[in-house]
């Protein structure tokens, strides 16, 4: 499967993805590292690695428009699935239906807890025994989508929300990549393969 990531920052997620597309028989590449800052750290790992950049500041651009632009890179490298990591903007209505059911985004928390900014610190703050990270569907609500694979992380004595963080992130690398690879696999192990094997065997 072709896979297009979205990043806004250092792109250690993107990383991980990349890293996991070369390991033999991954069902998925990268096909594009996009970003709406120009600057963000992520995409000199990409050039580096030899794929495919775009960059697009949203600044002082229409939120559609910018989708928009952004959608039309995306489609260009024909991808097929859209995987957000550390992508800072909120989408448009219409990129959000345009690309449903095809695009994930990963959570530094155990999803529904603590959707949008700050989650550490709110896990610290509740006095949570577990923090953690999910992957998940994007929908029209923020951090709402179907969750596809969560991580937990324990919190220790004496956690910032900068080391747990750390920890946190450290889950990201792992759970991402998996994520992805069982969602694009989904069709090889759909309930009408499942329903022929049973039909052959009984
Ligand atoms: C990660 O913690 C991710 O869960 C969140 O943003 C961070 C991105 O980090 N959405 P990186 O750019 O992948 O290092």
């Amino acid at each position: 499967a072709r896979v297009a990531v979205l990043i806004s920052g250092s792109g250690t997620n993107m990383a991980a993805l990349l890293y996991a597309s070369r390991l033999p028989n991954s069902p998925f590449e990268i096909v594009l590292v996009a970003s709406n800052d120009p600057h963000a750290g992520g995409l000199s790992i990409a050039e580096a690695e030899g794929i495919p950049t775009f960059a697009l500041s949203h600044k002082g651009m229409e939120r559609a428009d910018h989708d928009l632009l952004m959608d039309e890179a995306i489609r260009e490298h024909g991808a097929q699935f859209v995987a957000l990591a550390g992508y800072m903007r909120i989408l448009s209505d219409e990129m959000v239906a345009r690309w449903e059911g095809k695009m994930l985004n990963i959570h530094p928390s155990l999803l529904p807890k603590y959707k949008g900014l700050d989650p550490h610190a709110r896990a610290l703050d509740a006095g949570d025994e577990y923090a953690g990270c999910s992957v998940h569907l994007v929908t029209g609500e923020l951090d709402g989508g179907q969750v596809l694979g969560q991580s937990e992380v324990a919190i220790l004595a004496g956690d910032t929300p900068e080391t747990l963080a750390y920890r946190v992130k450290l889950a990201e690398h792992q759970l991402y990549p998996r994520a992805l690879s069982d969602f694009v696999s989904q069709p090889f192990d759909s309930a009408w393969l499942l329903e022929r094997v049973r039909s052959l065997a009984l």
